[in-house]
């Protein structure tokens, strides 16, 4: 069963270390969809802290991802599903329900997402700490 997942994935965090783990478990292989600079630039409205090159090599380096890619256009995302011949969709759900157009060719399956935690909170925090 191969899983695959997509995300920015920046200052990579334990939220983002429990989503991977959980959706690993689900079958047994997991490959991250890992968006582009320009991607997260669309999306969010800032470049990420790391680059994709260094997200990419981070993800690629944890026991339980087996593979990346570089996600350039949430349009595309149909067309990553097929190429990499992926059995099940996971993500967070803060998507729930997001992804369900794709249930005609794959799985899709929305893990709780963990609590407290995100890259945009991190960046706030380390902002505010004094020097
Ligand atoms: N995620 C999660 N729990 C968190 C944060 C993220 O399960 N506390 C999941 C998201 O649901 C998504 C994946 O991790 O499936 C990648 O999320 P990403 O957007 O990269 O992380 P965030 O920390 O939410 O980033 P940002 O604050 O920039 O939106």
């Amino acid at each position: 069963m191969r899983i695959i997942t997509f995300g920015s994935f920046d200052i990579l965090h334990y939220g983002h270390i429990r989503l991977l783990k959980r959706a690993r478990e689900l079958g047994d292989e997991l490959l991250v969809g890992v968006s582009s600079d320009q991607l997260n630039f669309n999306k969010k409205g800032r470049t990420p802290v790391y680059s994709e090159f260094e997200r990419m090599e981070i993800l690629k380096s944890l026991r339980f991802v087996d593979a990346v890619f570089l996600e350039e256009s949430l349009e595309k995302k149909r067309e990553y599903l097929l190429e990499y011949r992926a059995d099940m969709l996971v993500m967070g759900n803060d998507w729930e329900g997001k992804f369900d157009e794709f249930r005609d060719i794959c799985q899709v399956h929305y893990l709780e997402r963990t609590p407290s935690i995100s890259t945009t909170s991190i960046i706030e925090v380390v902002k505010e700490m004094k020097h």
